[in-house]
């Protein structure tokens, strides 16, 4: 018996979930929800043929998997992502709100534009996604939602004010969501993960010096992995996490409780 037998997952900036590439949260989630006994994962983002090669690595292994075209910010395109879920698969059982974008200039540098589409993308998002899944969630019997925010929720640095502003806004809204459908027993709750390797940090990543720069500040010493933040995400989709309900978990190999400071060797 796997634990999500029979259940039904919606996933937004899920275009990187091909085996055997580089995958991102939203794409370590559909593999390991299905191998966990899913039913049916509807993968969505704007990438459209990376989604649909996502979706169609999944069936190849044997999984029930769909692709769905979803700007997160579009209330009409959120209710058509929601009918492809209740069509095909009668249910909803778990939203992932995972879809982001990141700026990187100072505050004087950064024009309107940009800092409204990135609060767009978080906040807007996650709010049209809740909005719009819960009625089929409260339908299906509860289920969950987790949001993505980051630890830079927690932390402030020199560029990204509009990405570091929006994911707190995450946070907030995640716990104003969870009180309100509690009562139709849909739990919300959010992921603040650290640095992890996927195609959003690979810029960082793949830069020596900006890898090592953050690597430095960690206390466990190395990068996530994207399965290492999927397994946070999906013990809150679960029943494991029955009671658990308008929180957050860091899962950030301990930069935060660090305080960012580089951490040098005790031994
Ligand atoms: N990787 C990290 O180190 C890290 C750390 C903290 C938080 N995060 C957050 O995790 C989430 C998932 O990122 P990831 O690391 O899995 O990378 P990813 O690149 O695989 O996922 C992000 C996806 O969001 C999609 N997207 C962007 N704007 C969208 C929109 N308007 N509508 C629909 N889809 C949109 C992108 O196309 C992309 O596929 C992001 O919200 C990111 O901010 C990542």
């Amino acid at each position: 018996m796997g634990r999500f037998d029979g259940k039904v997952a919606v996933l937004t900036g899920a275009a990187s979930a091909v085996d055997g590439e580089l995958m991102g949260f939203s794409g370590a989630v559909a593999w390991r929800f299905m191998r966990e006994g899913g039913k049916g994962v509807v993968l969505t983002d704007m990438k459209d043929e990376a989604g649909e090669k996502s979706a169609a690595s999944l069936r190849k292994a044997g999984f029930d998997a769909v692709y769905s075209h979803l700007e997160v910010t579009d209330e009409s395109q959120w209710k058509a992502a929601v009918e492809v879920a209740r069509k095909r698969y009668g249910r909803l059982d778990l939203l992932v709100n995972a879809a982001g974008i990141i700026d990187r200039r100072s505050i004087t540098d950064t024009p309107v534009d940009e800092w409204r589409r990135v609060m767009d993308v978080s906040a807007t998002g996650v709010f049209l996604g809740t909005k719009i899944c819960a009625g089929l969630l409260g339908q299906s019997g509860g289920g969950a939602i987790v949001n993505i925010s980051s630890m830079a929720s927690k932390m402030a640095g020199a560029y990204g004010a509009a990405y570091a502003t929006s994911r707190a806004a995450i946070l907030q809204f995640t716990k104003v969501a969870a009180i309100q459908y509690a009562g139709q027993g849909t739990r919300v709750n959010a992921v603040l993960p650290g640095w992890v390797h996927t195609p959003f940090t690979t810029w960082a990543h793949d830069d020596v010096a900006q890898r090592d720069a953050r690597t430095q500040r960690i206390p466990l010493g190395r990068w996530g992995t994207p399965e290492e933040i999927a397994a946070v995400i999906l013990f809150l989709g679960s029943d494991d996490a029955a009671y658990v309900t308008a929180t957050e978990i860091l899962v950030d190999g301990g930069v935060i409780a660090a305080g960012g400071a580089p951490n040098p060797k005790t031994k």
